[in-house]
């Protein structure tokens, strides 16, 4: 898919319908707030979301007080209707419309999360130029959260192929360098009551 298309593909899926009713949606946004807190040393840490969209990871982290969020999409449309819903406390947020694969990070974060984006990368150059911008992004000792379809999960995710992951697959993506802490299997609740399996891995950067 082109770049254009893929852009018109995201913003088609954020406003033909309510953002509460796409299947990846999550009112509450877990397995990822647990985990963000949990390896986030202070409320500081420098956190982004990759393709958070209208996530409400955002909300969820302002609530407990952290107080360096980013989040970055493809797609504006996402992050126009995560902007309204946070209303005056959006400006305290970075928001960056952005290909993942197109920027490079201007800065280094303590956590780098992403649910359901990587596993949009099928193309092994695909997946190592993401790897390439996460070392750019990532401090050393930072956190990486990365939560995909598993390798029981579904095939498609609004429409796309995706590749499905486990801690195996990802680490050998990531190759040396990242150390596997933490790996999880999760079952997601769609908003049409189909039960999708997801697997989050949690690595550090150790240099
Ligand atoms: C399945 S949704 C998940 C949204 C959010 N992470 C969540 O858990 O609710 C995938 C998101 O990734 C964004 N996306 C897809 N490909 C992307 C890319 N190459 N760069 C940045 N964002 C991308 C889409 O616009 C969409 O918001």
């Amino acid at each position: 898919m082109s770049d254009t298309s893929l852009k018109e593909h995201w913003n088609r899926a954020w406003t033909t319908q309510d953002d509460t009713k796409v299947s990846w949606f999550q009112e509450k946004p877990e397995p990822s707030l647990s985990l963000v807190s949990r390896y986030a040393t202070d409320r500081t840490a420098a956190i982004v979301d990759i393709g958070g969209g209208a996530s409400r990871l955002v909300d969820a982290l302002l609530d407990l007080g952290f107080s360096d969020l980013t989040v970055l999409d493809l797609a504006g449309s996402s992050l126009k209707i995560a902007r309204q819903r946070l209303g005056e406390r959006a400006d305290t947020v970075t928001w960056i419309e952005s290909d993942v694969l197109k920027s490079e990070p201007e800065r280094r974060f303590d956590i780098w999360h992403d649910r359901a984006t990587f596993h949009f990368l099928t193309d092994l150059a695909d997946q190592q130029r993401y790897r390439y911008l996460l070392d750019r992004g990532l401090k050393p000792g930072g956190i990486l959260i990365l939560g995909t379809f598993a390798p029981d999960g579904p095939e498609k995710c609004s429409g796309l192929p995706v590749c499905r992951h486990d801690s195996a697959t990802i680490s050998h993506v990531l190759g040396d360098g990242y150390e596997l802490v933490e790996t999880l299997g999760n079952d997601h609740l769609t908003p049409a009551g189909r039960t999708q399996h997801f697997s989050y891995s949690v690595f550090r950067r150790s240099r």
